[in-house]
């Protein structure tokens, strides 16, 4: 641990004023932006689509870690892509194709990341590995903030982390859902997460999102 970047996730934060959260999470340590996209039907929940994504890269500078909770993506990838060029991940269960969308992410020169589900297993990731800059380990359900982090999760990213270890595959592990400055980052961490998500844990009324970032920090680094 140590360097566990922290992707505050703006679905989390305040709408109204969704430029000056992006701007206060850049301000205050922030290493990468995460924003969830949902369409209503991969998950029940709709958040935002491509105007929205580009209001928040137009923001800051730090990279996108766009998180597509969309059926199908590829018809939405290159609008999306226009506004938002850093990484892209979709759901292993929500595409028929995922080689070839893992390869049209890649042409456009993104990096590329593949989410899979609690339920889902290991194996829907592994014949891709060797493509992917990253994987999602979800520690919740997808479709909404606020869930408490499933434990479960943990011995399945710890697998993960020993097949990607075995074969020397330069790939980030991410969780997503439930962490919190407490043994949910820490644990996480140790069982091979690099990139922390949070999003009712930095934007909420009891912190500013400075304090939150920094409690985040500590407890990842145990
Ligand atoms: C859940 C989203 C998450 C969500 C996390 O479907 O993918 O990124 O914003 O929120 P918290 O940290 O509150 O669980
Ligand atoms: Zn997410």
């Amino acid at each position: 641990g140590g360097t566990a970047p922290i992707a505050p996730s703006v679905l989390a934060a305040d709408f109204g004023r969704l430029a000056q959260q992006v701007r206060d999470a850049d301000a205050a340590g922030a290493d990468l932006i995460h924003v969830d996209v949902m369409d209503g039907r991969f998950v029940s929940n709709i958040s935002f689509g491509e105007v929205v994504v580009d209001c928040i890269r137009s923001a800051t500078d730090l990279p996108l870690n766009l998180h597509l909770m969309v059926h199908e993506p590829d018809r939405l990838l290159p609008g999306l892509m226009k506004v938002s060029s850093d990484q892209v991940l979709v759901h292993a269960e929500a595409c028929a194709h995922l080689h070839r969308t893992i390869g049209l992410i890649k042409e456009n020169g993104n990096q590329v990341g593949v989410a899979i589900n609690p339920a889902t297993p290991i194996s829907a990731v592994e014949e891709v590995l060797p493509d992917l800059d990253i994987v999602l380990v979800m520690t919740v359900n997808p479709g909404f903030g606020g869930q408490s982090f499933i434990p479960a999760a943990l011995g399945k990213l710890r697998r993960l982390y020993d097949v990607i270890q075995e074969h020397g595959y330069p790939v980030q592990l991410e969780v997503d859902g439930g962490v919190k400055a407490d043994a949910t980052a820490r644990d996480s961490v140790a069982a091979g997460a690099e990139i922390l998500v949070a999003g009712t844990a930095i934007f909420n009324r009891e912190q500013s999102v400075a304090e939150a970032i920094a409690a985040l920090r500590d407890a990842a680094n145990g």
